[in-house]
């Protein structure tokens, strides 16, 4: 999604943009622009890639004390130029604009303007806050009273930073809905939706919360927290010290972010379950002081997310109800927050979200709240992110910051993490003996190793996927935990590949997909040595007496023999409930060499974002 670096320091400040920019660009963008007060307000946007924006810095010998930048994903109007950020008000005051989000009585605000003399030139609903912040500057002359006054007439999520030609020794920024932070550094401050991006100018950090309003200058700062009080009240706000890493945001030795990504996997895993390891026992304070209370009143489990995670929260429910004896629910959080659900007070919420900041998902906690559920637990990558903030118990995923697009590792965290959750709840239940309690430690503390071992298989992945490249549909099977697997496998294939990937319970073939079957479709089928195996193979059968091509990820001891029109891909032998987090790794492998082929962007897929902050 759209991404903000702010800055105003006592040097130029537009190579801290411009590397800021790159920095985002994993969010995903079409258009990137930036604005620096040089004698003026000087806007330069482009179309193309940060690098472009920054061959025109050079070309227009951009310079300046302070200046906004963006990378627009866009919402409101088609990627253009002249919907680029930063937006202009210029009939009065000359009032620059970024802005991350979505303003949801835009056309409202932008009927009254027009009325008052303001002149649009972009299909955004960023402009109309440049515009409404120059209509303030006519009650006030303060930038940062008028930026209170028109945040007051704002409805929707937004971060916003705003700068004004006529006091370019200030910048104004603004959160509500979607993250921002602070950065304090030696030359200066800056404003910033991620602390990636600021990396380069400093570590110290403050998130603002919502309603807060901050005023940068090169020297100094202030917030105002203008949440109940439209002109606000000073807050202080805690500085941390960023400990993200260079080395966790680059590349290294690897061709893109998305490779990467997959092989840290075991250190990914291992540093989630660093806490058990440890403790050589489980216990529900791994979630929070308050866990084994709640637990204990817990009945029944809802699981709310999006995407990958959702996919995550469906192995799950396998898993509560094998083990604990739960009854586990789980929803897309889009769909959840539009239905009329009965609450239970019993039941624990529990959103998975790598990034924390999903719209979706944070509404649908909010509206499970609303609703009368009483309890509720982020597993959740980001420890800053509104999720943590919004839940009653916790767990991180410590995957390190994710910046492929398709999600990968934060997707075998959140498995490793529901699988503790899961064995917590059961031992809370008393549904897991000691001696239980320690083989799965023992299987969990192998986990890592057995990641390592599951990500040998690429070399004979790489073989299939040049046949897999030329095709345009592809159909995924899996039976019983491995179908979500199956469904994260064929989303992992389409949103990178741009293959059309259908995933379907294997059972269900025969119920119509079956029809599909023909030598122009691959067919990915799961097989794990478990007790569906022999209804798998039944199913396989049916792909291959129609004359289906069949990519089969088999356990060792899964006993499938590669014959004409069926290849086998084998791991090791069955690995019980660690299983599903294990047939992952070959289906993102397929994945990444199947967009390899075809010459995809894979780290930045077309038309997605990163953290998807608008709904
Ligand atoms: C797919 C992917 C998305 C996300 C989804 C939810 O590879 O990354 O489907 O899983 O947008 O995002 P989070 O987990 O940040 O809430």
């Amino acid at each position: 999604m759209c991404g903000i670096v702010g800055a105003i320091a006592n040097v130029n400040i537009v190579p801290v943009l411009l590397e800021g920019l790159l920095r985002l660009e994993y969010r995903g963008y079409d258009s990137a622009g930036l604005v620096v007060t040089n004698h003026g307000l000087q806007r330069l946007r482009t179309t193309g890639r940060v690098t472009e924006l920054s061959k025109l810095a050079a070309q227009q010998e951009a310079w300046g004390f302070a200046g906004i930048a963006h990378t627009r994903w866009a919402t409101h109007g088609e990627p253009s130029e002249r919907n680029a950020h930063p937006h202009l008000s210029e009939v009065e005051s000359r009032v620059a604009v970024v802005h991350n989000g979505i303003i949801e009585n835009h056309e409202e605000i932008r009927a009254h303007l027009k009325n008052q003399g303001f002149k649009f030139s972009s299909d955004t609903d960023t402009e109309v806050i440049a515009h409404l912040i120059a209509f303030k500057l006519r009650q006030t002359a303060d930038l940062f009273k008028a930026v209170c006054l028109s945040i007051a007439e704002l409805q929707g999520a937004y971060a916003i930073a705003v700068m004004e030609e006529a006091h370019p020794e200030r910048i104004v920024a603004a959160r509500n809905g979607a993250p921002l932070l602070i950065g304090l550094g030696k030359d200066g401050n800056y404003v910033a939706s991620d602390s990636s991006a600021l990396l380069q100018a400093t570590r110290d950090i403050i998130y603002l919360e919502e309603g807060d309003v901050a005023e940068l200058n090169s020297d100094g700062y202030r917030i105002v927290n203008c949440l109940h009080n439209q002109l606000g009240e000073v807050v202080e706000r805690i500085v941390h010290e960023s400990h993200l890493s260079n080395e966790a945001i680059e590349l290294g030795p690897y061709a893109h972010f998305m490779q990467k990504e997959i092989f840290e996997q075991p250190s990914a895993v291992a540093n989630t379950l660093e806490m058990v390891f440890n403790a050589r026992s489980i216990s529900p304070n791994l979630f929070g002081s308050e866990a084994e209370k709640i637990f204990s009143k817990t009945k029944h489990i809802l699981i709310l997310a999006c995407g990958t995670s959702y996919h995550a929260g469906l192995v799950a429910r396998y898993w509560m109800e094998t083990v604990a004896g739960l009854p586990c629910n789980v929803e897309i959080a889009s769909e959840y927050r539009y239905r009329d659900p009965i609450a239970d007070p019993d039941t624990l919420v529990v959103g998975i979200s790598q990034s924390g900041e999903t719209a979706d998902t944070l509404a649908a906690l909010s509206y499970a709240r609303k609703l009368g559920h009483q309890y509720s637990l982020a597993i959740c990558n980001v420890p800053e992110s509104a999720l943590i903030r919004q839940t009653d118990l916790r767990f991180l995923t410590r995957a390190g910051p994710e910046i492929g697009v398709a999600s990968t590792k934060a997707f075998t965290t959140q498995l490793a993490s529901l699988l503790l959750l899961t064995v917590t709840l059961a031992k809370m239940r008393h549904q897991l003996s000691s001696e239980s309690e320690h083989q799965m430690i023992a299987a969990l503390r192998h986990l890592p190793a057995a990641l390592q071992n599951a990500l040998q298989v690429e070399s004979q992945v790489k073989t299939w996927a040049k046949g897999f490249a030329k095709k345009h549909h592809a159909l995924f099977l899996g039976r019983g935990v491995h179908y979500p697997i199956a469904m994260e496998g064929a989303l992992k294939l389409k949103e990178i590949s741009y293959i059309h990937a259908e995933a379907y319970a294997a059972g269900e073939l025969k119920h119509g997909p079956l029809a599909l079957v023909d030598s122009e479709m691959p067919v990915v089928a799961i097989a794990p040595n478990d007790q569906l195996l022999g209804k798998l193979k039944s199913n396989l059968q049916e792909v291959h007496a129609r004359g289906g091509e069949l990519y089969v990820f088999a356990d060792a001891d899964s006993q499938i023999t590669p014959s004409e029109h069926l290849h086998v891909i084998r791991l090791a032998e069955h690995a019980g409930l660690l299983s599903p987090i294990l047939h992952t790794i070959p289906l993102q492998l397929l994945a990444y060499h199947v967009a390899l082929e075809r010459g995809t962007d894979v780290d930045k897929p077309r038309n997605l974002a990163k953290a998807v902050t608008v709904e």
